[in-house]
C-alpha cells in the first residue's frame, strides 16, 4: 500500500465532499477550509464523542456556549494582549516569513527551539547556518514578536477605544462565567466547565491542510479544584485525553506525550499529546495546570471577587484550574489520516476504505435497491424509516459493486441491500464495510442491530 500523503488526503477529501478549500471560486483564501457534507458530519460526530466523554460521563461537568466576542479587558487580564505572540523573522533573500522556533526545531529534529530566548535562537541559526526552507540561504532579519490575536473594531469608528478581539482560545469564556455556572448549577469544587467553539489566531506559518489554520475549533474543558489538588488531576486528564483519542480509533503507538520545557505564561505544568501525521508528529491536545492564574487575573481586572466558598472547609479560595483542550479540526484530521486504507482484493483490484469507527462515520447505513426498477419503492420506504434513527444515505445508480465501493471510501459501515427477499419475506442483506461479509436480518431487527454498533 502506498504511504498516505497530505496531498492525496486533501484531494480525496475534496473529491468525496469532506473538506473543500475556503472561498474556492475566488482562488481560495489561504489556510481556510470548508467542511463539506461528509466532513461536517464527521466533525459533529467527533464533537458529540467529546461531549459524551468530557461532559456527559464526566462527573460534575457542565457545558457552556459563551460569546466569541468578549470585553477587551478579558484579553488584557488573560495576558493575551501583552504576551500571546510568536517569534517572527523574514528571509532577506526570498522575503518569506518564518517562526524562528519552528525553523530551529525542523532543522534540529527536536523541540529545542521551544526553550530558547531570542538571543539564543539568533545565535543557533547563525552558528548552524540554519537555511531558509524556501530558498536555502541563511540571511534573516532580527526576531520580532508578532501578536496572534485577530483585532477588529466595534461600531463605526476605527479607533483604539473600539478595539475588540476575536477570541484566540475558548477557555476565557469558562473562567469569566465560572461563578455563574457554579451558582446556577449549585456545583461544588471539584467541577468542570467545557465548551466547543471557534477560536481565531493570526498564525504566521499556517499549513499542512487543516492542521494549522487561522480559524479553528477547540473542545476545551476546565476542571476547577482546591489548590493543591491540581497535580493529581493534571495527571488524570493527560491519560483521560489519551484514552479519548484511542477510543476515536487512533492507535497508541502513534500517540505520544510531549512535556513542555518552556511554559506559556499561564501554566505551571503543560503536556501535549501528539499524533503521528503523515508529515510527522503534531499536537492534537494540551493538558495545562493553569493554577489560579486566570481567575486571579479576572478578579484583579474586573474588581469582582472570583472566590469560592468551600462549604466543607468553610473557607474561601480562588480555585486552581486544570485544562484539557482538544483541537477539533486536528482531531478530525488525525481520524481521517488513520481511517484511510487501501486494500488489494483477491482479484487483484484495490479498494479504498475510510475505516472510521461506526459512531464517527458520516453515514451509518446506505440503502441500496438491487434493481432500481423492482426494488426502488421498498428501498425508499426503508431509507425513510432508518433516517429517523441515524444518518442514512440512499443510492440507486450504477452496479451494486460500484455502489459498495463508494460507500467504502466515504466510510459507511453498513450497506443494506434491498432485493426480492425484502419484498417477499421482509429480510435484508447487511454488508459489513471492513470484512465485506454479509448477513441476513429481518427488517424489524435492523435499527437495533445498527444502533448497538454506533454507541461511542
Ligand atoms: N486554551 C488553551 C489553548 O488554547 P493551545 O495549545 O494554544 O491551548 C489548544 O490550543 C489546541 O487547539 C491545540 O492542542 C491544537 O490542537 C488546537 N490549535 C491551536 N492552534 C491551532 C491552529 N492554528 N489551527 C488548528 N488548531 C489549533
Amino acid at each position: 500500500m502506498e504511504k498516505l500523503t497530505m496531498e492525496k488526503l486533501t484531494n480525496l477529501c475534496k473529491q468525496y465532499g469532506f473538506i473543500f478549500q475556503g472561498s474556492e471560486i475566488y482562488d481560495g483564501l489561504a489556510n481556510t477550509w470548508d467542511y463539506g457534507p461528509l466532513g461536517a458530519r464527521l466533525k459533529n460526530n467527533i464533537k458529540d464523542a467529546w461531549r459524551k466523554r468530557f461532559i456527559q460521563e464526566n462527573d460534575n461537568s457542565f457545558e457552556l456556549d459563551a460569546a466569541i466576542l468578549m470585553h477587551p479587558r478579558v484579553w488584557e487580564a488573560s495576558g493575551h494582549v501583552g504576551g500571546f505572540s510568536d517569534p517572527l523573522l523574514d528571509c532577506k533573500e526570498c522575503k518569506t516569513r518564518h517562526r524562528a522556533d519552528n525553523l530551529i526545531n525542523d532543522f534540529a529534529g527536536d523541540s529545542r527551539g521551544d526553550a530558547m530566548s531570542h538571543e539564543e535562537m539568533i545565535k543557533y541559526i547563525n552558528e548552524n547556518q540554519v537555511p531558509c526552507p524556501k530558498c536555502g540561504k541563511t540571511n534573516f532579519t532580527d526576531i520580532r514578536e508578532f501578536n496572534l490575536m485577530f483585532q477588529t473594531y466595534r461600531g463605526v469608528t476605527n479607533d483604539n477605544k473600539s478595539v475588540i478581539y476575536l477570541r484566540p482560545e475558548n477557555a476565557q469564556g469558562e473562567y469569566v462565567d465560572f461563578l455563574n455556572v457554579q451558582r446556577t448549577m449549585r456545583a461544588k469544587v471539584p467541577f468542570g466547565i467545557g465548551q466547543i467553539g471557534k477560536a481565531f489566531r493570526n498564525e504566521i506559518t499556517p499549513g499542512n491542510f487543516t492542521f494549522r489554520t487561522i480559524e479553528f475549533e477547540q473542545m476545551e474543558h476546565q476542571l476547577f479544584c482546591k489548590p493543591g489538588a491540581d497535580l493529581k488531576i493534571y495527571e488524570h486528564y493527560k491519560e483521560y485525553a489519551k484514552k479519548f483519542f484511542m477510543d476515536l480509533g487512533l492507535p497508541e503507538n502513534k500517540l505520544r506525550f510531549h512535556d513542555h520545557e518552556k511554559l506559556v505564561f499561564y501554566a505551571s505544568a503543560a503536556c501535549d499529546i501528539e499524533y503521528e501525521f503523515p508529515f510527522g508528529y503534531g499536537e492534537i491536545n494540551g493538558t495545562h495546570d493553569r493554577t489560579d492564574y486566570d481567575l486571579s487575573q479576572h478578579q484583579k481586572y474586573s474588581g469582582k471577587s472570583m472566590e469560592y466558598l468551600d462549604p466543607e472547609l468553610n473557607e474561601k479560595y480562588i480555585p486552581y484550574v486544570v485544562e484539557s483542550t482538544v483541537g477539533c479540526d486536528r482531531a478530525v484530521l488525525a481520524v481521517l489520516c488513520e481511517a484511510y486504507k487501501e486494500e488489494t482484493l483477491e482479484d487483484g483490484s484495490t479498494r479504498e476504505i475510510m475505516q472510521f469507527i461506526p459512531s464517527l462515520a458520516p453515514y451509518k447505513a446506505a440503502v441500496l435497491p438491487l434493481v432500481k426498477k423492482f426494488h426502488k419503492e421498498k428501498a425508499e420506504e426503508i431509507y425513510r424509516k432508518l433516517s429517523k434513527y441515524f444518518m442514512t444515505t440512499y443510492d440507486e445508480t450504477g452496479n451494486i459493486g460500484k455502489r459498495y465501493r463508494r460507500q467504502d471510501v466515504i466510510g459507511t459501515p453498513f450497506c443494506i441491500t434491498i432485493d426480492d427477499n425484502t419484498i417477499n419475506d421482509n429480510t435484508v442483506t447487511i454488508r459489513n464495510r471492513d470484512t465485506m461479509e454479509q448477513i441476513t436480518l429481518n427488517l424489524d431487527e435492523v435499527v437495533n442491530y445498527i444502533e448497538n454498533k454506533i454507541v461511542f
